[in-house]
């Protein structure tokens, strides 16, 4: 689902930048005729690509589990690209225009960034249960019930938030420290799934 969701956003990225580039290119070229002719003919898509590309964008940030300090930049750069392309396009002011095209490019330069990150650890959604399967069920158990080497029933946890961020970073007896291991982004999100899928179940 989220996977799906993610190729739509790219594609609606895409068909967006497309279009604000030809609209740019048109205008810094003085072809105004033809400028108003493309935004004309393109204005119905345009309004549907938009509303895509926010709406994906906004259902894959409710997804994530951790939402990265460089994806909030990127939001920002694309809400403030909006008004200065409208006003840019109206008045025809080549300086705004090109700017907030600009801010389009580099918010999806941002983009990539977060992913690349990303592409090193897990990908969005899937992550907590995928660390917690792969480094604890050995000891916990898929349901956290386990026990094995007197590992603590994690369905059965009297630890709030930060008392399980804490066990997992620094480790406890038998249990080896995950700091260094992972990181503190995918200790927050295997925190997440302990409390929502195995604390008193
Ligand atoms: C080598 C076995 C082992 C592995 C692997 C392991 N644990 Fe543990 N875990 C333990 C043991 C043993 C304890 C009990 C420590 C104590 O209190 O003495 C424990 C305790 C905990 C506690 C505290 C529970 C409580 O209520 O006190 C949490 C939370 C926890 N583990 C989470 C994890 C997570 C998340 C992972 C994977 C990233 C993990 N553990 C991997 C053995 C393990």
């Amino acid at each position: 689902m989220a996977t799906g969701m993610l190729h739509s956003h790219y594609l609606f990225v895409v068909l967006f930048t497309l279009i604000y580039m030809v609209k740019t290119i048109l205008l810094l070229s003085d072809r105004d005729e033809l400028l108003e002719k493309f935004k004309r003919k393109t204005k119905v898509v345009e309004m549907i690509v938009s509303f895509g590309f926010l709406a994906t964008g906004i259902f894959l940030m409710t997804q994530m589990p951790v939402i990265p300090t460089l994806m909030y930049v990127k939001i920002a750069l694309v809400i403030a690209s909006i008004p200065l392309a409208i006003i840019g396009y109206k008045k025809k002011n080549k300086v705004l225009a090109t700017f907030s095209f600009f801010l389009i490019v580099v918010s999806f330069g941002i983009a990539q960034k977060v992913k690349k990150e990303k592409a090193g650890g897990v990908s969005i959604a899937t992550s907590g249960k995928a660390i917690f399967e792969d480094k604890c069920s050995l000891c916990h158990g898929n349901d956290g019930k386990l026990g094995l080497s007197g590992a603590k029933d994690l369905s059965a946890t009297q630890l709030d938030h930060d008392g399980i961020v804490h066990i997992i970073t620094e480790g406890k007896n038998t249990m080896a420290p995950y700091k260094g291991v992972l990181s503190p982004e995918q200790i927050e999100v295997v925190t997440q799934y302990i409390e929502t899928d195995l604390k008193g179940k």
